[in-house]
């Protein structure tokens, strides 16, 4: 038998239910706010992320030359393609809210939270350059994870990539990316080495400096005090008064500088309170990823929140839902009346009932037992007495069986 792709996923009815009630859940969310929902294509020019996302996701492609030559890749990331939308319609009334939820792909070692191929929702708010918008969508990313059932589970670390290229420009940092890219990485490498590779950049001292910073986590306010006042104080006092507004709170925590190298202020991640888990969500603010389309200047703030941390993370605190699958009817066929059995289930289905009916000629008894596994609600036996304008309904959860005029359930 040929096997499935390592980091691929089949997905059978019982875990789909499960999952588009979540997914359901996320959209709903986002509507609640106002974002309105788009699609994108999953094949692109491998260009679009050499140019908008930096080498770190390039290595990670799917990538292959089609048959016109062209060198194509299977999206591993949504936010190049939005940024080319927006760029496309000058027509757009600012600010533009936009969410989706494809499918992507990253050639990455499959383990526990990162697999080969996952869903990602994204939410983008396009047009506003101040930190109201960065408010409002870490609302919605806390929201939606409060939603889901997770309240308390999870920490939102936020940081801002000009404060920290301040810090670091303190420090005499030159090659800032070099050195965000470093920081990034720290979680995943060990202690020396991080120092080792920042020593390239900085003195001992300012290496030790930085460690310290690194590690200032907490409230707000709280961690600003211990820093030098910086431009940025204010915007980040902001932010947390705007939040709070909201009933949410976060963590300032400027070892969060994220991956990808498109952000330009403030970044986050929202992380299992626990530790146990990557992250399970991750975004910041983009201010110039729009114009290298060639439009004007087009400020943006958004995130990605992937399906499978968060499958992990809601499986663990037992907030995902069951994975059973059912049905309202199951009509079941006395031989002989089949076509009145039709009419019948085609009435239920149209009134929106989940309606299935017995497609074999089975005994009764063998048809009960098929109900039974399929969990349907009710079995309507359609026999003799349909002639007198009745059926047989059982109630599958209580035993109860009765004869029914058919007016009653339909
Ligand atoms: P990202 O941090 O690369 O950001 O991905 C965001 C989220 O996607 C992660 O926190 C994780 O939930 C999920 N994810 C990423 N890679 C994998 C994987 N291999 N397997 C499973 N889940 C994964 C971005 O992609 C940005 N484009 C997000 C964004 C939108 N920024 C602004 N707007």
């Amino acid at each position: 038998m040929i096997q499935r792709l390592r980091g691929f996923r089949d997905m059978y009815p019982e875990y789909m239910r499960a999952r588009r009630i979540v997914f359901n859940k996320i959209c709903d969310v986002a509507r609640s706010f106002g974002f309105h929902e788009i699609d994108a294509p999953s094949l692109e020019l491998l260009d679009l992320f050499r140019v908008k996302s930096g080498e770190e996701i390039v290595k990670q492609t799917f990538s292959f030359v089609d048959k016109g030559g062209r060198e194509v890749t299977l999206i591993p990331e949504l936010t190049p393609t939005v940024s080319r939308m927006i760029a496309a319609r000058k027509d757009l009334v600012k600010p533009v809210k936009w969410f989706s939820f494809p499918k992507m792909w990253r050639y990455e070692e499959p383990q526990s939270g990162r697999l080969r191929e996952f869903y990602q929702f994204n939410a983008d708010i396009f047009g506003i350059s101040n930190i109201y918008a960065d408010a409002e969508i870490i609302a919605l990313a806390m929201e939606i994870l409060d939603t889901l059932g997770l309240q308390d589970k999870y920490v939102m670390r936020v940081s801002d990539r000009v404060l920290m290229e301040e810090l670091l420009r303190k420090l005499r940092v030159e090659n800032i990316e070099g050195a965000f890219r470093i920081i990034d990485k720290r979680d995943k490498i060990p202690e020396e080495v991080f120092r080792e590779e920042m020593l390239k950049y900085l003195s001992s001292e300012a290496v030790e400096y930085l460690s310290e910073i690194l590690e200032m986590k907490g409230d707000i306010d709280t961690v600003l005090d211990k820093l030098p006042e910086s431009e940025r104080t204010a915007t980040l006092l902001e932010l947390k008064d705007l939040l709070s507004e909201y009933g949410k709170s976060v963590m300032l925590d400027l070892s969060i500088v994220r991956g990808l190298a498109y952000y330009t202020g403030i970044v986050f991640e929202a992380h299992d309170a626990r530790g146990e888990f990557r992250a399970i969500l991750g975004g910041g603010r983009y201010d110039g990823v729009v114009e290298l389309f060639g439009a004007q200047h087009t400020p943006a703030v958004g995130f990605g929140l992937g399906d499978v941390v968060l499958e992990l993370i809601m499986r663990r605190e037992g907030v995902w839902p069951e994975e059973k699958i059912d049905v309202d009817y199951f009509v079941a066929i006395v031989p002989g009346f089949r076509k009145e059995a039709i009419k019948i289930a085609t009435k239920l289905r149209r009134k929106g009932y989940r309606v299935d009916i017995e497609l074999q000629d089975r005994s009764l008894s063998k048809q009960m037992k098929y109900a039974n596994k399929i969990n349907a609600k009710h079995v309507i036996i359609i026999g003799e007495e349909i002639k007198r304008g009745a059926v047989v309904v059982k109630n599958m959860g209580s035993g109860e069986q009765r004869e029914v005029k058919l007016e009653e359930i339909l």
